[in-house]
């Protein structure tokens, strides 16, 4: 019987699939809901220290089958709110709250409320994909040391998570300076700078214009992306774990992130309207674990690196 369990950073987790930050994780309900499914954690929405209504619709819309771009506004209800409305501590799959901040005090602020409130690790947003006025227009992950700053900043608190996006040149350069900086995990990749068109109303299709781009059709770009940062965080011989996601719709995708690298996975897009997928697509990899007759996820993790 295949062995899904892994650990990160010191915590034990039943198997590395993770529900990513955005979807169907905005209240508690519907967090107690998702933990019934087959899970290692559970990552919220991103909270920012003061409460954000979010933007005018529409906030998410389907380009191409399976493929979404959205821009909600980073909608929460603050960090007060959020410490006194989700229980940190007492669920039966672990949850990681995700922190979104425009300054590394700011994310030192939240790091330490979620670790004061019980989080164990949290997860920062380093790469929400519409433009901020912090970091001179840019996001802190696209520029190696205003991420390493943040990282740094916030993992004096408990455990970080650093959240890369795909927009950059080199994402390996932005990986291997957050792992120095103390990263206990990178995650990757977050949404695709992205914009879409009405034709008839000649107008952009999201409320926001700009948004980020999600689901099946972005698995190939976050493959190749993890599989940048494993080669860039090997060769600066650092064994940070790395978090894949982007486009998983099912345990074969999942099996192309491990051989990539990955020793977990994050799924979002795809649960949209099917939140049971999560558990299938457990269920699906240890089936696969089985036929390929591996007993444990470091039996197959990275394979594909042999390739290159
Ligand atoms: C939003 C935040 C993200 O990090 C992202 O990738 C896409 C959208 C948002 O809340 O608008």
């Amino acid at each position: 019987m295949a062995n899904l369990q892994v650990t990160l950073a010191g915590l034990h987790l039943d198997n590395p699939v993770m529900l990513a930050s955005g979807i169907l994780d905005s209240t508690p309900g519907i967090l107690r809901r998702m933990s019934k499914m087959k899970v290692g954690a559970l990552i919220t929405k991103s909270i920012s220290i003061k409460p954000r209504p979010g933007y005018p619709g529409p906030t998410a819309v389907e380009t191409t089958p399976g493929t979404w771009i959205n821009a909600m506004g980073l909608p929460n209800p603050g960090l007060n709110e959020f410490v006194d409305e989700f229980s940190l501590t007492n669920g039966s799959v672990t949850i990681i709250p995700n922190l979104v901040a425009d300054t590394p005090d700011e994310f030192a602020k939240l790091a330490d409320a979620v670790a004061v409130a019980g989080a164990k690790i949290a997860e920062i947003n380093l790469s929400c994909p519409h433009p901020k006025a912090s970091y001179k227009g840019r996001l802190a992950a696209q520029d190696p040391r205003a991420a390493a700053e943040v990282v740094e900043a916030a993992s004096t608190k408990l455990p970080i998570i650093a959240k890369l996006t795909p927009n950059v040149t080199d994402i390996g350069e932005i990986a291997v300076a957050c792992a120095r900086a103390g990263a206990s995990a990178i995650s990757a990749i977050n949404t695709l700078a992205a914009i879409d068109i009405d034709p008839e109303l000649e107008r952009p299709i999201l409320g926001n214009g700009y948004g980020g781009l999600s689901g099946a059709g972005i698995r190939p770009i976050g493959l190749r992306k993890v599989l940048d940062i494993v080669q860039a965080l090997t060769a600066a011989n650092l064994d940070t774990p790395v978090i894949g996601m982007g486009g998983i719709c099912d345990a074969d995708d999942v099996v192309r992130y491990i051989l990539c690298g990955a020793h977990l996975v994050q799924v979002g897009t795809t649960l949209a309207g099917n939140p049971e997928q999560l558990s299938n697509i457990t269920e699906g990899l240890a089936d696969w674990m089985d036929r390929k007759g591996y007993q444990n996820l470091e039996d197959f993790r990275g394979r594909v690196l042999e390739w290159f």
